[in-house]
């Protein structure tokens, strides 16, 4: 769930994410398992899914993939506190260079991948890794912003940059069509490929909860840019520009699914 080029706040993260990790959940419950895959979560980022992951496997082995040190420190927390029956690894490294990471090429069953690829501007080379990493008949199977995804909270971002002088800010995460989805799974040879997506708004009760959301969620990428009195205006400002463009305490996700067979 966590990649990109900034630290994650991890424990602020587990708090408020509750949508990612509904749409995680949901994923899982698509999948047909067998009990006994050996499973990798490329972007596991604090470990949410892990216990929902290796409930469905009682006789397979999980490994956790997050860039983010935090967020594996985190996950290796988790792992110790939940004492699984299974193996469990958490591995440090990067969805986008899968190449460079200890996990042997053809030895899982399964890649499952839940709000992870959107912060991944090659998805070309993701691919290409998890088909690398992928058996013969493997599955990909993952979820993350689609081509639409958030395009109002990215207009409220826009113009608050501006208004702070900051417009040169640059966003962190990338989406893109279905078709290129497809196009890319082909290249790297999958088969029985499927790319869909859904509108998935979220809502929130208060500005308070939509704030913390929004500044762990979607601001946080943009502090290490911008100095500390506009990080702070960027704060203050966001929430309330971004509920006079979605006419609420809302965020308009759209998410971009893909199952796909090696
Ligand atoms: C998403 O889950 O769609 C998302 C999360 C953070 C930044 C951008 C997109």
């Amino acid at each position: 769930m966590a990649t990109g080029n900034f630290d994650w706040d991890a424990g602020e993260y587990d708090a408020v994410a509750r949508v990612q990790e509904r749409w995680g959940r949901e994923l899982i419950a698509r999948i047909e398992w067998s009990g006994e895959e050996s499973v990798l979560d490329a972007g596991c980022g604090s470990g949410q899914l892990l216990p929902y992951l290796a409930e469905k496997i009682p006789h397979g082995r999980l490994t956790c993939l997050d860039r983010d040190g935090g967020m594996i420190e985190a996950a290796r927390q988790r792992i110790r506190a939940l004492k699984l029956a299974i193996p469990v690894d958490a591995v440090l490294g990067d969805i986008a260079a899968l190449e460079m990471t200890p996990l042997r090429p053809a030895s899982f069953d399964l890649v499952f991948s839940n709000a992870a690829l959107h912060w991944v501007p090659d998805k070309l080379r993701a691919f290409a890794g998890f088909s690398r990493l992928l058996k013969p008949g493997g599955r990909v199977v993952a979820q993350y912003g689609g081509e639409k995804n958030i395009q109002r909270i990215r207009a409220a971002l826009y113009r608050v940059l501006r208004e702070l002088g900051a417009a040169a800010a640059q966003e962190r995460w990338s989406f893109q069509s279905v078709e290129q989805t497809k196009e890319q799974l082909k290249t790297c040879g999958f088969r029985d490929v499927r790319v869909w997506e859904n509108e998935a708004p979220a809502t929130f009760p208060d500005r308070a909860a939509f704030a913390r959301f929004c500044t762990v969620v979607f601001l946080r990428s943009y502090q290490s840019q911008l100095p500390p009195p506009q990080w702070e205006a960027l704060q203050a400002r966001f929430p309330d520009v971004a509920r006079e463009l979605l006419g609420g305490w809302r965020v308009d996700y759209v998410r971009q699914n893909l199952e796909a067979r090696r």
